[in-house]
């Protein structure tokens, strides 16, 4: 089983990115890790787009066949001015069969006390097409710069955001095993119902 991580900051060095890296050190299965600055440096490329060359627009060649393989995903997204960053939602538009009907943790980022409108944005608006499907459980790092620093927790709040993010990284563990079952059955049909409305 292959669980990919998503990091949605297109900040170098950035929070999310750290989150994302300690995340993926609890999963117990196959892991692997993309961050949208890597694959959006252009930010948006719609010539690309409009040629249906979904790799070229995602800057990596291989990361459509990793989406493709994965059987969970788990979402690392910042509030940025209250808002998921936009190179993120890019993924939601160039991605969509990849990531349908497989289950999602979303793990949100914020510097203070923030962190609760991307994760709505993403609940509300990056499902449609792409038919992924999130856990109704979500987890948020506040004071990022804070947490998870060391091998041990500094204060309570890091132990408890460490205990919250071990529980829901098993929880995506079993639905996405669950999930298989659903993709196998074969109804989904991309051809017939292409969007999600
Ligand atoms: C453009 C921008 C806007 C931001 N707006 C917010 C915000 O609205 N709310 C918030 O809690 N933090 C905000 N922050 C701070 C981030 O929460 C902080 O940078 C945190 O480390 C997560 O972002 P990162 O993964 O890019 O590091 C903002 C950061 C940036 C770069």
């Amino acid at each position: 089983m292959l669980i990919s991580v998503i990091v949605g900051s297109s900040r170098e060095n950035s929070q999310s990115e750290k989150v994302a890296k300690y995340v993926q050190t609890l999963l117990s299965c196959d892991t692997s890790l993309h961050s949208v600055r890597d694959l959006f440096p252009k930010f948006w490329d719609h010539e690309a787009f409009e040629d249906k060359k979904a790799s070229e627009v995602l800057q990596n060649q291989a990361v459509l066949q990793d989406f493709a393989a994965a059987d969970g995903f788990i979402v690392v997204v910042p509030e940025w001015n209250g808002m998921a960053p936009p190179a993120l939602k890019n993924l939601f538009i160039v991605c969509n069969k990849e990531l349908a009907h497989k289950p999602a943790l979303i793990v949100s980022v914020s510097a203070g006390m923030g962190g609760s409108y991307p994760i709505v944005e993403l609940r509300m608006s990056s499902y449609k097409n792409s038919r992924i499907c999130y856990l109704p459980d979500h987890a948020i790092v506040r004071h990022a710069e804070q947490m998870l620093n060391e091998a041990e927790p500094q204060n309570s709040d890091d132990t408890r955001i460490r205990e919250k993010l071990v529980y829901l990284v098993k929880m995506l563990e079993v639905y996405a095993i669950a999930f298989q079952s659903i993709r196998a059955s074969g109804v989904a049909d991309f051809v017939t119902h292409p969007n999600g409305m």
